[in-house]
């Protein structure tokens, strides 16, 4: 399904004139008129880091999510790595669990021999003829 994104916010967070942490956002809706996904992505949140621990990330992830509900999103999803503390830790603050988690493999073609994903079945004699282009 196409999706599109749209109704874009972007915050800063100001002091004494210099901007000091920023966050944003969208919607994210099909394009066609069937059910699908619609909701919130939160695409980055981020504080100088000569003013963190003043509440000012938290500020701008209210502001956030307050934003994306007023724009009808009933769900606000957002990517972060497991490792990192204060981010994971002042999402969980603000309500968010893990619905679902990303699985990565690194690949080296020149080590394959040993890896588990060394293919084991010889493809059958129509799929040996063919061969693949990048
Ligand atoms: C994550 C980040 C935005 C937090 O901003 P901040 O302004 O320092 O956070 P706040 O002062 O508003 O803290 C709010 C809550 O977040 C959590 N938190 C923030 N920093 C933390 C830290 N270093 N360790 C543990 N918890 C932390 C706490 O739950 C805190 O609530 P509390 O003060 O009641 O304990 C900031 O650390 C940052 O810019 N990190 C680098 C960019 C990044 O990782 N962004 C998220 C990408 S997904």
């Amino acid at each position: 399904m196409k999706i599109r994104k749209s109704g874009g916010i972007i915050l800063v967070s100001e002091l004494d004139g210099k901007i000091v942490g920023t966050a944003g956002g969208y919607v994210v809706r099909p394009t066609s008129n069937v059910d699908g996904e619609h909701f919130g992505f939160i695409e980055f949140l981020i504080v100088d880091p000569s003013h963190r621990r003043l509440g000012i990330g938290e500020a701008l992830l209210k502001e956030l999510i307050m934003r994306l509900a007023f724009k009808g999103v009933n769900e606000i999803c957002l990517e972060v790595d497991p490792k990192n503390e204060a981010a994971v830790k002042l999402y969980s603050k603000l309500g968010f669990a893990t619905s679902y988690a990303v699985m990565q493999l690194t690949v080296n073609p020149s080590d394959v021999e040993s890896k588990p994903y060394r293919p084991t079945l010889v493809a059958s004699p129509k799929l040996q003829s063919r061969s693949f282009k990048d």
